[in-house]
């Protein structure tokens, strides 16, 4: 395999563990996760990554193995939460068990568990500080894009791809309990999807609120 370029540097070439750990803790805290419980697997695997930056100029997993595509590495640039949130809501933790879900209280029984999950899961997407009331934001869940938006303190979430022709609606206009498309004005309700348009509903996905953090339920297949 050809050496590929690094997908980005963001690391000095002497960041310690304690520099990975003050980074890392604020950026995964937004996405639901923690780092483990069990504090001497967390220095192996970050011990592991300050390899890999010396090697390759950013901090990769050790668990995966780099394609040389640099669009296709990014996604394994740790923390990679963004690009597997449906999988790794279903394990409770990322592949490696480097992060574990908030409300997990002991991580060390997490490790080597590689099950793929599949059914429904609730996937922590932002937290509800993040959310401003009449307010919708874009997030990707697995092959889900989905717009989630708040409203007098209730949360919906909806598909984000407007049925006329494709618009994003998260960068529509919110009104009351509907959205309107940015592109040429269609309206859906944000609690169950429906339009004036016929046959143009959304799918809509079930949310609930856990300690602050807000949580749409996809399947996973
Ligand atoms: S699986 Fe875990 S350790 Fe590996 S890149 Fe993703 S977040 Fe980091
Ligand atoms: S794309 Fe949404 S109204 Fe046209």
């Amino acid at each position: 395999m050809s050496e590929a370029a690094p997908v980005r540097r963001r690391f000095n070439p002497d960041t310690t563990i304690e520099d990975l750990k003050a980074y890392m803790a604020p950026f995964v805290d937004r996405l639901g996760y923690k780092f483990n419980t069990d504090e001497e697997f967390v220095d192996e695997v970050l011990t592991s990554e300050l390899e890999l930056l010396e090697s390759t100029g950013d901090v990769f997993c050790p668990c995966r193995v780099r394609t040389g595509d640099p669009k296709e590495d990014a996604k394994i640039v740790c923390p990679c939460i963004p690009f597997f949130r449906d999988q790794f809501a279903g394990l409770n933790k990322c592949w490696c068990g480097l992060f574990i879900l908030n409300e997990v209280e002991d991580g060390t029984e997490l490790l080597g568990v590689i099950d793929e999950p599949t059914g429904p899961v609730d996937v922590p997407v932002f937290k509800v500080a993040d959310l401003p009331d009449g307010q919708i934001r874009h997030v990707k869940v697995g092959r889900h894009d989905i717009a989630v938006a708040r409203v007098a303190d209730e949360f919906f979430a909806l598909s984000n791809v407007c049925r006329h022709a494709f618009a994003p609606l998260a960068e529509g206009f919110m009104d009351g309990y509907q959205v309107m498309c940015p592109w040429h004005g269609w309206r859906y309700d944000v609690r169950d999807g429906t339009t004036d348009h016929p046959g143009s509903d959304v799918k809509t996905y079930p949310v609930s609120v856990v300690d602050g953090e807000i949580r749409v339920r996809v399947t996973i297949r």
